[in-house]
C-alpha cells in the first residue's frame, strides 16, 4: 500500500508508477507531512495525458482536488461503504492525523457470486430432451422408474418413491405411517422449517429438541430426554451434510419403538459407519431442489426398505387410489408425483454424484487453505465413523460481528447465506421448544459460502482482508 503514495510534487510519471503499484488504480497523494490531501486515479491520469502533459512533467497543485473523499479510522463498515458509488470506488481511510492507514475498495458493478448453483453439463439437457419427446411428460415414464431404482440402490435402500419435493416427502412418510393427531414428533431445532412443518401438516405435535455443539446434527441426550408416551417418531436431519449419530438414534427408536424418518434433504451421498444416509430410518426423504447436491429442479424422494410403506406411500402420493381398482379410492391421498421431466435431469445428476461431491469437497479445502489466517473462522468438524459431504460449506465465524462480515463479503460480490434460524426462536414454533441452547449459539455464529465452481477465492480473502483491517468489530 505504501507504495501507493506519492508526494504531491512528484513527477507524472512517479503518478503513473504510484497508480500502477496495486490493481487499485489509485495513488494517494501526501504533502511534507506525509498527510494524504488528494486522490489521483487511472483515470484522472488519462484525462491528464490527453490534455497534453508529458511524463516528466511534475503535478500541479489543480490536478489535486482537495474535497477528495476519505474515511476515518472510526467510521463503520456502512459509514464507509456509503462513500463509495459507481465513480467513488476507492476511500482512503486516515487516522487522526491525516495520514494513510488502509484503503476501502468497493466496485459497484462486481458481479454476485451465488451461494449455489445447478451444474447440469452432463446428459441433462439430452434426457431432458428425450422425455419432451417421448411425450411422456407428466408422472408416468422411463425416467420416473429409472430415478427412483438408481436412486435408492445408490443410497443403500430397497424402495425409492419420487416426489414433487422435500417437504412433501416428510409429510408422506408420516401420513403412512399413520402418525397425526394427539402423535409426537421429536425434530432438531437447527434445520429449515420444512422439517417441522411437514409434522404440523400430518396433524401431529412436533417436540423441538436442541443440537449437539459439535455435529450440529440433533443431540441423542435431547432426543432421549424429549421422549414420552405420546412420542412415535424422531426425524433427525442431516444438517449441512453432516450425518446424525445414527448408532444412538436407533438405539432409542428401538427401545421406544418409535419410527425414524431421515431428513436428508442436505446429505445425498454422506455416510455413517460406513453406510449411506438414507438407509438407517424406516423412512429418509430426499430434496431436489435447485441448491442441493443433485437436483431436478424441484423435487423429492422418499427411501424406505419396508415393503409395506413403500407400497401406502406410492397409494397416498397418486390420490389414495386403489391399485387394484383405478378411480377407486380408499384413502383420502395426495398429488406428490413428480414428473418424468423433471427425473430426466435427476437421472444424469445421479450419474455424476460422486464427481459433483468429489468437487464440492475440493472447494471447501481450498477454503480452509485460503482463510487459514483468519482464525476466528471455525469449519464444520470432520468425525472418524461419519463421512460428511460438503453440501454448501459451512463454517462458524466466532467473537466477530457476523453481520458486519456479511456486510464486507456481500459488497465484495460475494453471497452469503445465515444458517437457519433456530425454530424455536420463531414465534410460530416456539411453544413446541424443549431445548435451544446449542442451536441459538449455532445460528447466530454460522454461514455458508459459495459453493460453485468458479469460487473467485482471491476476491473472497480479500473481503475477509477488509474485515479484519476495518477492525469492524471494535
Ligand atoms: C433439512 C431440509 N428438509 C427439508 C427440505 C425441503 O425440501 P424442498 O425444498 O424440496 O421441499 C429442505 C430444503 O429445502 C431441507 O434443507
Amino acid at each position: 500500500m505504501d507504495k501507493s503514495i506519492c508526494r504531491y510534487d512528484a513527477s507524472m510519471r512517479g503518478l503513473l508508477e504510484a497508480i500502477n503499484e496495486e490493481p487499485i488504480g489509485t495513488a494517494f497523494i501526501v504533502d511534507e507531512e506525509q498527510k494524504v490531501c488528494g486522490v489521483i486515479t487511472d483515470g484522472d491520469f488519462r484525462r491528464m495525458l490527453l490534455n497534453g502533459r508529458s511524463l516528466e512533467q511534475p503535478l500541479s497543485k489543480d490536478d489535486i482536488n482537495p474535497s477528495f473523499v476519505f474515511a476515518t479510522e472510526d467510521e463503520r463498515f456502512e459509514e464507509v461503504l456509503r462513500k463509495t458509488d459507481t465513480k467513488v470506488r476507492v476511500v482512503p481511510i486516515l487516522n487522526a492525523e491525516g495520514k494513510l492507514v488502509n484503503y476501502f475498495r468497493y466496485d459497484h458493478h462486481v458481479k454476485m457470486m451465488p451461494v449455489a448453483e445447478p451444474k447440469l453439463n452432463g446428459n441433462e439437457f439430452k434426457y431432458l430432451s428425450d422425455a419432451f419427446l417421448s411425450t411422456w411428460i407428466s408422472s408416468a415414464g422411463a425416467y420416473i422408474n429409472r430415478f427412483e431404482k438408481d436412486f435408492s440402490e445408490y443410497c443403500g435402500a430397497k424402495h425409492g418413491i419420487a416426489v414433487s419435493n422435500g417437504t412433501v416427502a416428510i409429510h408422506l412418510a408420516l401420513v403412512a405411517m399413520g402418525i397425526g393427531e394427539g402423535d409426537e414428533v421429536i425434530v432438531p431445532d437447527l434445520t429449515f422449517a420444512a422439517t417441522i412443518n411437514a409434522v404440523l401438516h400430518a396433524g401431529a405435535t412436533p417436540v423441538i429438541v436442541d443440537v449437539d455443539e459439535h455435529s450440529w446434527c440433533i443431540s441423542p441426550f435431547a432426543i432421549k430426554a424429549a421422549v414420552s408416551d405420546k412420542t412415535k417418531a424422531i426425524i433427525p436431519v442431516h444438517v449441512y451434510g453432516q450425518p446424525c449419530d445414527m448408532d444412538a438414534i436407533m438405539k432409542i427408536a428401538k427401545d421406544h419403538k418409535l419410527f425414524v424418518i431421515e431428513d436428508a434433504a442436505e446429505a445425498h451421498g454422506a455416510e455413517y459407519r460406513g453406510q449411506k444416509v438414507g438407509s438407517f430410518g424406516d423412512a429418509a426423504t430426499f430434496s431436489f431442489f435447485g441448491n442441493k447436491i443433485i437436483t431436478t429442479g424441484e423435487g423429492g424422494m422418499v427411501l424406505t426398505s419396508n415393503d409395506d410403506l413403500n407400497d401406502r406411500m406410492r397409494v397416498l402420493r397418486d390420490h389414495g387410489m386403489s391399485k387394484e381398482k383405478r378411480y377407486w379410492h380408499d384413502h383420502v391421498g395426495f398429488n406428490y408425483r413428480m414428473t418424468n421431466l423433471q427425473a430426466a435431469i435427476g437421472c444424469a445428476q445421479l450419474e455424476r454424484i460422486d464427481q459433483i461431491l468429489n468437487d464440492r469437497d475440493a472447494i471447501e479445502e481450498k477454503y480452509v487453505e485460503a482463510l487459514k489466517q483468519f482464525t476466528f473462522l471455525k469449519w464444520q468438524e470432520r468425525f472418524m465413523e461419519r463421512k460428511r459431504v460438503t453440501w454448501l460449506v459451512a463454517l462458524l465465524a466466532q467473537g466477530v460481528d457476523r453481520d458486519e462480515l456479511f456486510g464486507c463479503l456481500r459488497n465484495n460480490g460475494i453471497d452469503v447465506r445465515p444458517f437457519f434460524y433456530p425454530l424455536s426462536e420463531m414465534p410460530i414454533y416456539s411453544r413446541y421448544a424443549l431445548s435451544n441452547k446449542n442451536s441459538k449459539d449455532l445460528s447466530a455464529m454460522g454461514f455458508n459460502l459459495p459453493t460453485i465452481a468458479q469460487v473467485d477465492f482471491s476476491r473472497v480473502v480479500k473481503a475477509f482482508e477488509e474485515f479484519k483491517a476495518l477492525k469492524i468489530n471494535n
